[in-house]
C-alpha cells in the first residue's frame, strides 16, 4: 500500500462478496491508514439494490467502510439499479476508464484484486461454463449464477492487477481447490484456473480449506 500511494498517489483495491472475507474486513476497520489515499471497488456484486442483504456492498460498508473516514467518492460502487444489468456493466465499465485513464482494449491495474472461490471454484462471478469466462475485451460483463445475475470483472482485468489474493476457507472448497492446482483441468468447468495474473498471486486458505502439499 505503501509504495502505490508513494509512486501513484493512491492504493486501489477490489474486493470480494461472499463470507469469507468478513471478519478481514472488520479487522482493517480498527487499522489506522489513510483513508483519503485508498479507492474501494469490488470485483462483483450480485444485482440487486445496496441496502438488499445479499449485497457486498452492503455487507462490506457495515462490516468496514461505516466505521472508517473513507471519502464517499472512493467507494466505487457498482451501479445495481437499472432495469438491465448490462446497462450497469457498461456505466461501471466506463466509469472504471475514466477513473483509470484507459481507452477501450486496455486493462488497468488495481494494486490487488481479492478474490472468494466458491465450491464449484468460481471466483468474483465468473461461473463455471457461462458466458461470462468468454468475455475477454471488456472490463466488466454480467455474469450468471442460475437465475441470479451479478456484474463481474472480466478475468482479463482480473490478471491486469499487480496482486491478486484468493481468500478461501472451508473443507467444503478442497474438491474445488485440487482440481484449480491440477497440472491438468479444464478452465471452464473451474474458472478459477483463468486466474493467472501478471502480478503477484497468493492464496490465503484456512486448514479446513488448505491442501496436503506433496513435497
Ligand atoms: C460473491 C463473491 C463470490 C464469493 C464466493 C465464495 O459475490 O459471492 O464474490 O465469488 O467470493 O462465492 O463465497 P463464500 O466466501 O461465502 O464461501
Amino acid at each position: 500500500m505503501a509504495t502505490a500511494i508513494n509512486e501513484r498517489g493512491q492504493f486501489t483495491i477490489a474486493l470480494s462478496g461472499g463470507s469469507t472475507p468478513k471478519p478481514l474486513y472488520e479487522a482493517i476497520a480498527s487499522q489506522k491508514l489513510p483513508w483519503d489515499k485508498i479507492h474501494v471497488f469490488w470485483g462483483d456484486e450480485r444485482y440487486v439494490p445496496p441496502d438488499h442483504p445479499d449485497s457486498n456492498e452492503l455487507m462490506t460498508r457495515r462490516a468496514w467502510l461505516d466505521k472508517v473516514p473513507i471519502p464517499a467518492a472512493n467507494i466505487h460502487a457498482v451501479p445495481t439499479l437499472a432495469a438491465n444489468p448490462a446497462v450497469d456493466a457498461a456505466q461501471h465499465e466506463k466509469h472504471l476508464q475514466e477513473f483509470f485513464h484507459v481507452t477501450p482494449g486496455q486493462f488497468p491495474s488495481l494494486d490487488v484484486v481479492l478474490l472468494g472461490m466458491g465450491d464449484d471454484a468460481h471466483t468474483a462471478s465468473l461461473f463455471p461454463h457461462t458466458a461470462a469466462l468468454k468475455v475477454c475485451d471488456r472490463l466488466i460483463t454480467v455474469g450468471n449464477k442460475d437465475n441470479s445475475q451479478r456484474i463481474t470483472f472480466t478475468y482479463p482485468l482480473i490478471n491486469a492487477a499487480r496482486s491478486v489474493i484468493f481468500l478461501v476457507a472451508g473443507a467444503n472448497k478442497r474438491p474445488a481447490l485440487a482440481q484449480v492446482f491440477a497440472p491438468v483441468a479444464d478452465d471452464f468447468t473451474y474458472p478459477s484456473r483463468l486466474i493467472r495474473p501478471q502480478g503477484e498471486l497468493f492464496w490465503l486458505l484456512d486448514a479446513a480449506a488448505g491442501l496436503e502439499l506433496k513435497p
